[in-house]
């Protein structure tokens, strides 16, 4: 293969992310870590993953479960030092597995040094760090909203200001337009890039350059200046995977992040897909019913966009998201078949693939009963908000069962011993009681289970580059039940085939691919052209000359 290629290893790869509060703890406390995380990593060799992306474990008060950071520098307690930092990194390396940090970079904790001091005055040299407007008590310098919750905007008295805050009201917005703030983060990534990781993944990154005044919160017009330089100054001195997190991208915003000059990030993730499922113009709460053709036309938009001009990224899951075995499968009778679909699915797709922790299980939301059980600063104050509007308790619930974060976060579920193997203490979130079921102690030797079925995809993608390279091609884009696509390139095709809806459904591709190989199936024997509930196939065939 080309140089070029070779330079892009993460084309190939496929990534997996780690929460690491939830996912192994070593001491006992309640809480994951990175020794934990450690003694893992030949469970995620066996998987065949290139490189773990691992929520932040710097130093925070967690009001946003590390999102909120006071120093960028260091490893919280909560999670280790920095020496097991270096550990896994070079314990990771050993396996061939590279470390990818998370780059919260809109915004610190209050808790971090240069907003303690940015607060004393106005005089003071870290006071521009931050977005400060000026105003009286009560009355705010407009009415945006922060996303969770309350006014994007709080009243520090020893300056008499507001300063802006897209998040929480402990998570103060850094003001990009400062070049010392753009410095003293490059210097920071370069000092991580020292320490020997392999990437980084870019928290809210199109929301850095907003333009408050304007009510400008994503995509503000020097973001894209910003990157460039963001990754001049520190990416391309290295050979990074790099992902920006993406709220507000569509395609042609996206060529801009992924732009195969490498001049800003790897890939990015986008969202359109996740915001199906709620209805127009309300929040993520307010859930509109499902339409696979919608879901469907989305990703073959950003498939057909960005092929050959950027890089997608695949998911279905992540730490902020709904399990997708209970969001577009069903984590009842189907749950195996389901989560084995979706996997075939996605990672049939051109783009780099990531694997939530626990997706490769077949993991599924959570219902708690009551609201103390939740942990989800996102998810508390909604709470309280609806409650305080008016809404009955079981309809806050009901949207809570479907979309709060804490669905993600429960423990990782390695066996069916006490905690579900993830501690021996008392956990900081309940296990999903259905860990006796489902768990990694009992999918790992099996040849049928999710894990495996995600172990074979993972190494598919390492043989065939029709995975990397084939184009795109939706069938039957009418069909409010059956996702099927090819990939193709001059050599091969391949088909992915996927019923995905628990009702039987006629499909005559299966029947015209009988003759290619048949490469991953989650049901045993021979699929006939009536695919059963969530039947998912794929073949491949090579071209006649
Ligand atoms: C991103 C993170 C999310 C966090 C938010 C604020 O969306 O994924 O967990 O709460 O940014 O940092």
């Amino acid at each position: 293969m080309s140089d070029s290629r070779e330079q892009k290893w993460w084309k190939n790869a496929v990534v997996y992310q780690i929460y690491p509060k939830s996912f192994q703890d070593s001491n006992g406390d309640g809480v994951g870590d990175i020794r934990g995380i450690i003694s893992r990593l030949d469970y995620l060799k066996d998987l065949g993953i290139d490189a773990v992306w691992i929520s932040p474990m710097y130093c925070s008060p967690q009001n946003d479960n590390g999102y909120d950071i006071s120093d960028y520098q260091d490893i919280d307690p909560m999670f280790g030092t920095l020496a097991d930092m270096d550990e896994l990194i070079a314990e990771a390396k050993k396996r061939g597995i590279r470390i990818i940090m998370d780059l919260v970079l809109n915004h610190t904790s209050d808790e971090h040094r240069w907003f303690q001091e940015a607060k004393k005055s106005r005089e003071n040299p870290y006071h521009d760090y931050y977005v400060w407007r000026d105003g009286e008590p009560g009355v705010y310098p407009n009415e945006m909203k922060a996303t969770f919750g309350g006014p994007a905007w709080e009243w520090v008295p020893e300056v008499e200001q507001y300063y802006f805050h897209q998040f929480a009201v402990e998570q103060p917005d850094l003001n990009w337009e400062n070049p010392k703030v753009r410095r003293e983060i490059y210097d920071m990534i370069l000092w991580w890039m020292d320490r020997g990781v392999g990437g980084f993944r870019l928290d809210v990154i199109d929301q850095i350059a907003k333009e408050p005044d304007k009510k400008i919160t994503n995509n503000g017009p020097r973001l894209h200046e910003f990157l460039r330089e963001l990754s001049r100054e520190t990416f391309q001195k290295g050979d990074l995977i790099t992902v920006g997190e993406a709220w507000g991208a569509t395609p042609e915003i996206a060529k801009l992040y992924s732009n195969p000059d490498g001049s800003e990030f790897s890939m990015v993730f986008q969202f359109e897909h996740v915001g199906l499922d709620q209805e127009e113009g309300k929040e993520k709460w307010d859930l509109a019913p499902l339409s696979l053709v919608k879901l469907k036309r989305c990703l073959a938009r950003w498939q057909r966009e960005l092929y050959q001009t950027g890089w997608n990224s695949l998911f279905w899951d992540n730490h902020d998201l709904p399990r997708i075995v209970s969001r577009w499968g069903d984590d009842g009778e189907y749950r195996v078949e389901s989560a084995k679909m979706l996997a075939l699915v996605l990672h049939g797709m051109q783009g780099t693939p990531y694997i939530y922790q626990g997706e490769e299980l077949g993991m599924t939301n959570v219902k708690f009963h009551d609201i103390s059980e939740y942990r989800d600063i996102e998810t508390t104050n909604m709470y309280d908000e609806r409650i305080s509007e008016g809404y009955a308790k079981e309809d806050v619930m009901h949207s809570l069962y479907a979309k709060s974060r804490d669905n993600a976060r429960t423990p990782m579920q390695w066996n069916d011993g006490r905690n579900a193997g993830f501690t021996t203490g008392t956990p900081w979130i309940a296990v999903n009681p259905n860990y006796t079921k489902i768990n990694a102690g009992a999918q790992v030797n099996d040849p049928d289970s999710v894990y495996s079925f995600y172990k074979k995809l993972v190494h598919l993608r390492k043989e065939q580059p029709l995975f990397v390279d084939g184009k795109f091609r939706l069938l039957y884009e009418d069909d409010e039940q059956i996702f099927a696509y090819t990939r193709e390139d001059e050599e091969a095709e391949m088909l992915v085939c996927a019923n995905f809806t628990g009702t039987p459904v006629f499909c005559p591709a299966v029947e015209e691919w009988k003759d290619g190989d048949m490469l991953l199936h989650n049901y045993p024997g021979e699929p006939s052209a009536e695919l059963k509930p969530y039947e998912a196939v794929l073949y491949l065939r090579k071209k006649r000359n």
